[in-house]
């Protein structure tokens, strides 16, 4: 019997974060290479004082009641929180970690990159290659939109939406944004120019979205959305699947209502292989891969080991997202 605190890891993790758990804990190591299935995780989180979990694990009040009241801590390796109930953690004064920052640059890039790919055709254009189609130069192929002097539009002004707004300025972009929370001086630093969600739909080539995934933001992209956006705009999603409506995007890209869509995330997640999504040429998905270089995924492991560990030992939380458990609540 370890003397050492009992935590369940619901994947293999990078090994920067991992072996830093297993000095410290007494940790089961979920091996599978898909998530376990709630009935497993609430079995194996059994007795457990910490956890530490992915976007993939719904984190509920089940799992916490399966856990037990020694639970001391819920460590997310990723930024966004959506598939843990925080409220109800909070209620059981349990802190919630999670990973901001370390991802944002290597999101930004993965979303600059789609951006990149949509408006120029790359995915098509290499595949074309491989097929052993191109034959000659031709002044009619894969014509594309300009990234230089066009307009962007970033919904959700936050580290990755701004990290967006700086990669643009190297694509003398003018760039607007949407936040519910305007940052005027951030803005003004960023060249960026703070507009009504409509408005930036209206006059933006492309528009990347990055919000949280909450109730407010749930198909904050709908049909009426797709409808005020330029028949040449680009949506690119890098954020979370449910912030689009799947169904409405389908219909905007099919009839023309936009050019053309790039998503990292979708919903669901895996895009079931008869979604209607899969069969447009002007959608691109990949498998929400925004934050997967090699430093961004060993700092997020690093980062929530030491969350783990920290609640743990009853410290504070270096990153915690409902900060309010503690007493002063700051
Ligand atoms: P962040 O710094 O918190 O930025 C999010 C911004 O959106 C904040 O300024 C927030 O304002 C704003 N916002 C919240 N609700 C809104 C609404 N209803 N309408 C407009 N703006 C709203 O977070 P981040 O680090 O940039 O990450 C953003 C999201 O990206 C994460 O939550 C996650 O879901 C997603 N993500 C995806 C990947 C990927 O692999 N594809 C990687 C990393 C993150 P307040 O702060 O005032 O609430
Ligand atoms: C990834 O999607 C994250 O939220 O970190």
């Amino acid at each position: 019997m370890s003397d050492k605190p009992k935590v369940f890891v619901t994947r293999v993790i990078p090994a920067k974060g991992l072996d830093m758990v297993r000095q410290l804990c007494d940790a089961e190591i979920w091996k599978g290479e898909l998530p376990p299935p709630k009935a497993v995780l609430m079995e194996k989180i059994k007795g457990a004082e910490g956890l530490l979990c992915l976007i993939t694990d719904t984190i509920d009040d089940e799992v916490m009641d399966a856990a037990g009241p020694q639970l001391k801590v819920i460590s997310q390796m990723a930024v966004g929180f959506d598939n843990i109930d925080v409220a109800e953690a909070t209620k059981r004064g349990i802190p919630v970690g999670h990973t901001p920052g370390v991802l944002t640059e290597a999101t930004a890039d993965l979303a600059f990159a789609l951006l990149a790919s949509a408006a120029r055709h790359l995915v098509e254009a290499a595949a074309y290659v491989k097929a052993g189609r191109w034959k000659t130069w031709e002044p009619m192929l894969f014509l594309g939109a300009d990234l230089w002097g066009a307009t962007l539009g970033i919904i959700g002004f936050g580290r990755i939406g701004q990290a967006m707004a700086r990669r643009a300025r190297g694509f003398n972009m003018r760039v607007i944004y949407y936040d519910v929370n305007p940052n005027e001086e951030v803005a003004a630093q960023l060249g960026a120019k703070y507009l009504p969600l409509d408005d930036l739909l209206r006059q933006a080539d492309f528009v990347t979205l990055h919000v949280p995934l909450t109730p407010e933001t749930h198909h904050l992209i709908g049909e009426r959305e797709l409808k005020l956006m330029k028949p040449s705009a680009i949506l690119i999603n890098a954020s979370r699947g449910p912030v689009v409506d799947p169904q409405a995007l389908y219909q905007a890209l099919a009839d023309g209502g936009i050019a053309g869509a790039a998503l990292d995330v979708t919903e669901p997640e895996p895009i079931p292989m008869d979604s209607p999504l899969l069969t447009l040429p002007n959608c691109l998905i990949v498998p929400h891969i925004g934050s997967a270089s090699i430093s961004s995924r060993n700092k997020m492991a690093e980062m929530a080991a030491a969350n783990l560990i920290a609640g743990l030992k009853g410290e504070r939380l270096p990153n915690c997202v409902n900060p309010e458990v503690y007493r002063d609540g700051a």
